[in-house]
């Protein structure tokens, strides 16, 4: 049997419900989507990619998906290389507005470059989640912001750890 699978790559540093909903629109077109963390300690994430990962493997069991199985996994180095490793035939990003697009494409033209078998994936985030990213959640939630609804519960909670052990964001 040929398995459609993706990867979604991203930081997801922290996943927010813009990344659930791009997880839930996929995964009709897929048999099995890899939540692909990037493994960036040059970047000085909030979170460690451990973490990262332990988090969205928490969070997993909410997220409906019908027959799609949800992985997650980390990685260094190229995306396409991972999702080529991976014998995904897509890579999965989310659109949340135009200033997106250059950018993505951008990336999508140099993936296909890459590895010309797989196809980039562009999805539509919802409307209510096209002005969330992880790192407007990080500096609201630091300067004593709400972002309850913009990211997952147990996401909130980590951060709210986070922020009272090592004070950052
Ligand atoms: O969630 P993000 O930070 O927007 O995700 C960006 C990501 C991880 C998809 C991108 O930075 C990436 O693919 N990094 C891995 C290195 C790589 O493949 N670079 C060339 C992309 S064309």
């Amino acid at each position: 049997m040929i398995i459609r699978r993706a990867i979604f790559p991203g930081s997801f540093d922290p996943l927010t419900n813009g990344h659930l909903d791009i997880i839930k629109r996929s995964s009709p077109l897929f048999d099995e989507i890899v939540i692909a963390v990037l493994n960036n300690p040059e970047k000085n994430p909030m979170f460690s990619v451990e973490e990262r990962c332990a988090m969205i493997q928490e969070i997993l069991p909410e997220i409906e998906t019908g027959s799609c199985d949800l992985v997650v996994d980390s990685f260094s180095g190229l995306t396409a290389d991972f999702a080529k490793k991976k014998q995904a035939t897509a890579i999965v990003r989310g659109i949340r507005a135009v200033a997106d697009y250059e950018y993505e494409l951008r990336m999508a033209l140099m993936n296909r470059r890459l590895e010309p078998a797989i196809e980039t994936v562009f999805l539509v985030a919802a409307e209510e989640f096209s002005y969330v990213s992880s790192s407007l959640m990080k500096q609201v939630f630091t300067l004593g912001g709400r972002v309850e609804g913009l990211v997952p519960e147990l996401v909130e909670a980590k951060m709210r750890e986070k922020l009272s052990t090592d004070g950052r964001g």
